[in-house]
């Protein structure tokens, strides 16, 4: 069990309090002034990823200072806990071991005493065997012809992690086999997709943990019938329908032979899924070696996070960035940029990880927290961004802490694309870091009068010192992209030790749901509805008058 503590009763919370009083107006251009070793004295590499997080608010005293408040929430526990398989998922009673998925070294892993790493192997075994017999074309089609495209039919953690990564390793992409992606319960999603893919040769992935989200067994019905209209039979279901999920019987109930299931476990929450059988579309887009690199990847970052020393601890340290901003600055949002279009769904993913996990305003002891917790995620890659939001990261009247990310080697060496790229990634954390001064910008302003450039000054300057942490990695290989997950996922975690929630379960996207359940049978029947408050009736009455008119 994870225990109760309110970060903000600690000795360390106290003592970071009045150490923002002193150092929260310093600007980072005089840190870097005074320290001429700024950069290596707050900079982290872990294999071929550079953590440089000397572009921030902080002294040397600021990050010991995080350290002891980590220390003080028994961050060395918590962590302990999750890896040993204890419940830290208190509410729903489950332990939370994604990292037993990627735990390559094969070393136990017990629940109650049993250890699940045979479990997890053998689901390995049969994603291998089956993405295997898809990519040589050994697994045919009802009329005998090999499966050449693949629909994955998942909605959120069951989704985005596999729309995220077959993304992020396109260059790593089997030529002769096309994945889709389908998860939105708009018929749009699923119609769009079908327009473009043969019964004959398509696979349909069902993947739910639970195996009863309402849009994914949507799709998956319809699914179904566009196979039967076109060309399948009930028989032929097998050859082209497989299942991933917790939930044998549903599966069944589905039509799905449980042959063709691959199971996973409740003690894998499904926003951090890709790495169990969730991540079947990941394997027969990229083949299976390149999945197994994913996890080896992952588990390397495992391991650091687990023994190295909280000071030189990646997760660890954006973590303890991120309270510093959200806690203590009051920053609202936290802004993830990759300098990689294969990275361009990154923070979509990231989002649904952090914000579903730490967006929570009730602590370990069932009360309502007195501080903030999680930040909103968002992001968009670079450059694109530049030219769309960065005007508010520079000039805007918010704190937006941002993550910059980028490989120095390009799968696409193309012309000096790249350089250009890099070359915005590097000056955009040093504009955001320096700012440009009124001398600055009146001497930019030299040819034109006193009076023309006292009017343009103002809106020319930049403050600067605007927080940026910059990851720099080698290449965006299954291996990096494994470690920068995982990172992220850890990061996660460690925030929610600290802000004294429970990061693993998702209670607050439930009433929405119900309420759905309860407003579709009305939208079916053409009565006047007046069961909700007057906003709800009147938009659901429009609605009717719209759709018959
Ligand atoms: O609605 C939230 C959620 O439960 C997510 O946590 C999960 O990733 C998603 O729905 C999909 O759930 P399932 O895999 O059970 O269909």
């Amino acid at each position: 069990m994870l225990k109760d503590i309110n970060p903000t009763k600690t000795q360390a919370w106290k003592k970071l309090k009045s150490h923002f009083e002193e150092v929260s107006s310093t600007h980072m251009k005089d840190l870097f002034q005074n320290d001429k070793a700024r950069f290596s004295n707050f900079s982290v590499l872990f294999e071929d990823i550079l953590l440089d997080y000397s572009k921030n608010r902080i002294d040397k005293n600021t990050l010991p200072l995080l350290v002891e408040l980590a220390n003080e929430c028994s961050l060395k526990d918590a962590i302990h806990a999750m890896f040993n398989g204890d419940p830290i998922n208190a509410t729903e009673k489950r332990a939370v071991l994604h990292t037993a998925l990627r735990n390559i070294s094969n070393n136990k892993v017990l629940i109650d005493g049993k250890d699940v790493m045979p479990d997890i192997n053998r689901v390995l075994a049969q994603m291998k065997s089956f993405s295997e017999a898809i990519i040589s074309g050994e697994w045919k089609g009802y009329s005998g012809k090999t499966i050449n495209t693949i629909v994955n039919i998942g909605i959120g953690g069951s989704d985005l992690g596999p729309v995220m990564v077959t993304e992020a390793l396109k260059p790593y992409k089997i030529p002769h086999i096309e994945t889709y992606f389908v998860s939105n319960v708009d018929g749009t999603h699923i119609s769009e997709v079908l327009k473009k893919v043969d019964a004959e040769t398509t696979l349909f992935m069902i993947a739910s943990k639970t195996f009863t989200t309402q849009e994914t067994m949507t799709n998956a019905h319809s699914a179904r019938d566009w196979f039967l209209y076109n060309g399948g039979s009930e028989s032929a279901v097998k050859n082209h329908f497989v299942a991933i999920s917790t939930n044998a019987s549903a599966v069944a109930e589905f039509g799905i032979d449980t042959k063709n299931m691959f199971e996973f476990w409740d003690w894998v929450g499904g926003r951090y899924s890709l790495w169990s059988a969730i991540g079947l579309s990941i394997a027969c887009s990229i083949g299976y070696d390149n999945f197994e690199k994913l996890l080896s990847g992952a588990h390397a970052m495992d391991n650091h996070f687990k023994e190295a020393d909280f000071k030189e601890n990646l997760p660890v340290i954006l973590a303890l960035l991120g309270v510093w901003y959200n806690n203590f600055f009051g920053a609202e949002s936290h802004a993830l940029l990759p300098y990689d279009q294969y990275m361009h769904r990154f923070a979509a993913y990231m989002q649904q990880g952090d914000m579903e996990s730490n967006g929570k305003y009730v602590d370990r002891g069932g009360k309502k927290v007195d501080y903030q917790t999680g930040p909103i995620i968002w992001g968009e890659p670079g450059t694109n961004g530049q030219h769309a939001f960065y005007q508010l990261i520079h000039q805007g009247t918010k704190l937006i802490p941002c993550d910059f990310m980028a490989p120095a080697i390009s799968h696409n060496q193309l012309g000096d694309h790249h350089e250009k790229l890099l070359a915005n990634f590097f000056a955009q954390t040093e504009a955001l870091m320096n700012g440009k001064t009124e001398d600055e910008v009146a001497a930019e302003l030299g040819g034109l009068s006193i009076e023309e450039a006292d009017q343009l000054k103002p809106f020319k300057v930049f403050e600067g010192n605007r927080p940026t942490n910059s990851i720099l990695f080698k290449k965006l290989t299954p291996e990096t992209l494994g470690s920068l997950i995982a990172m992220y996922e850890h990061k996660i975690f460690v925030q929610g030790v600290i802000w004294n929630i429970y990061s693993f379960d998702q209670w607050g996207v439930e009433l929405g749901k119900q309420l759905a359940k309860q407003i579709l049978p009305e939208l079916r029947s053409e009565d006047e509805v007046t069961t909700h408050d007057s906003s709800t009736n009147g938009l659901i009455n429009a609605y009717k008058v719209f759709r018959n008119n």
